[in-house]
């Protein structure tokens, strides 16, 4: 190797040396400095801090999750995400034992925001009167089964439409909270 290629090998190795070190430096700066990633919480997670956070703001406590809610909510997305559709199944076999709250966005909606959605109804409710101003069309019985006091297990599932890229998912919740919508939830 002549003295002339020696330095050229030389160089090209202390460049890319640096790129990796510089690169090993900002991926650690990146990660000190950036914020939590809650795209990391899985599915559960998300459902079960969505409903800790909203039932924790009017002094309940969390739910627990349950296999046994988990399947049915399973079995009733499977069967929700073929029509695409949250129009209750007729005739289930849970109807009125458990809870059930229904949730479809357009494309892609993640296990939050399913959740959020129903909490946001919280808005129309008015704990002091137990009266609910949504408007025409809206209900904020999400909601109340979201912080029913009687419920304390749920079970959910997330799933994409069979054929679009729509979502719907699913919370199944024991014991029932409220069952007819009068009750106050809390
Ligand atoms: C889960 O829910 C089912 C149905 O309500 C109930 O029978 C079962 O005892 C629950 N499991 C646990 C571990 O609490």
């Amino acid at each position: 190797m002549s003295p002339f290629s020696y330095l050229v090998v030389l160089t090209l190795t202390l460049a890319s040396a640096s790129a990796i070190a510089s690169a090993i430096t900002g991926n650690a700066g990146t990660y000190v400095a950036g914020p939590p990633k809650t795209m990391t919480l899985s599915a559960r997670e998300q459902f079960l801090q969505g409903h800790k956070a909203a039932r924790a703001a009017v002094g309940l406590p969390p739910l627990v999750w349950n296999a046994t809610l988990q399947l049915d909510a399973r079995r009733y997305a499977t069967e929700l995400r073929t029509r695409c559709s949250t129009d209750p199944l007729q005739a289930w076999g849970t109807e009125g034992v458990y809870g059930r709250n229904l949730f479809k966005s357009e494309g892609f909606g993640s296990a939050a925001e399913a959740v959020a959605s129903w909490v946001s109804e919280g808005r129309w409710y008015d704990a002091h009167t137990g009266e609910c101003s949504a408007p025409e069309g809206k209900t904020c019985a999400h909601y109340k089964q979201v912080v029913s006091r009687a419920t304390t297990q749920l079970g959910c599932l997330r799933r994409m439409c069979v054929f679009s890229d729509d979502t719907v998912a699913v919370c199944v919740y024991y014991p029932l909270g409220n069952d007819n919508g009068e009750q106050r939830p809390y």
